[in-house]
């Protein structure tokens, strides 16, 4: 990780760090919750993840990312459930979650038995909510941040990447890293709820989940969720 990455990573991580120490509730804190469609891992979720942003760069400020880290969400949900209910595929493995957000796909990884497990986000926010995350689940996940999309190879055997086709422009990077992976003989895994971004005959289904919503701005309770592989 180079200096300033892990400088702000650094920074985040005391920061949720001093959040999650304060005493007090309210709609614009974290807490830890169960997740709800992988009830075996509990992350830190903000109650009201606009409110919870909007306080913090009040706090910093300056302009944050927002704050996807802080809810769960429906692609990564389904396919950390996929990984626990199919230990097989992490087990004994180097695994990568990629845009990891709270890292709750990574921790699925690590619960399943991944040898080595490694999340990256270009959040520091998100790297350090894996670090927290990790260890309020008592497994061992090493969070990095920077962006990996242009670069070659993942070192991993299983590369996993829950709901990251949410908009065109990530797409149009995602999509061809995931096929060089692919090519270089790594096992792909993708999380998606069909946000309008899969590529038609890219990505083979693998599985089906109903996944209850926990998503901010979503009405209908339950989302179907697709596991997909590069076809
Ligand atoms: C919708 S969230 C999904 C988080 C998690 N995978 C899950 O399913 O719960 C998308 C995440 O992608 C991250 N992200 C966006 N662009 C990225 C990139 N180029 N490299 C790594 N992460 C990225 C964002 O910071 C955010 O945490």
């Amino acid at each position: 990780m180079l200096a300033p990455v892990r400088d702000a990573a650094v920074a985040a991580l005391s920061e949720l760090e001093r959040e999650i120490g304060a005493p007090g509730g309210g709609l614009d804190r974290l807490r830890l919750a169960r997740t709800p469609f992988v009830p075996e891992v509990r992350v830190h979720v903000a109650e009201d993840p606009i409110l919870w942003w909007a306080r913090m760069e009040a706090y910093a400020g300056h302009r944050l990312p927002p704050p996807y880290w802080a809810s769960v969400w429906a692609g990564g949900q389904a396919l950390a459930r996929h990984l626990l209910d199919h230990p097989d595929l992490a087990a004994g493995r180097r695994v990568l979650d990629l845009a990891a957000g709270s890292g709750l796909v990574a921790i699925a990884a690590a619960l399943a038995g991944a040898e080595q497990v490694t999340a990256n986000d270009i959040d520091p926010y998100a790297v350090a909510a894996v670090t927290v995350n990790a260890r309020a689940n008592r497994v061992r996940v090493a969070a990095t941040g920077g962006d990996l999309l242009d670069t070659l190879a993942t070192g991993a055997d299983l590369l996993l990447a829950g709901d990251v086709l949410y908009d065109r422009a990530l797409a149009d990077r995602v999509l061809p890293f995931l096929a060089r992976a692919a090519a270089n003989g790594t096992e792909v895994l993708v999380g998606d709820p069909d946000r309008g971004h899969l590529p038609p005959g890219r990505l083979a289904v693998v599985a089906s989940y109903p996944v209850p919503t926990t998503e901010p701005a979503v009405d209908s309770p339950v989302r179907r969720v697709q596991v997909l592989r590069p076809a």
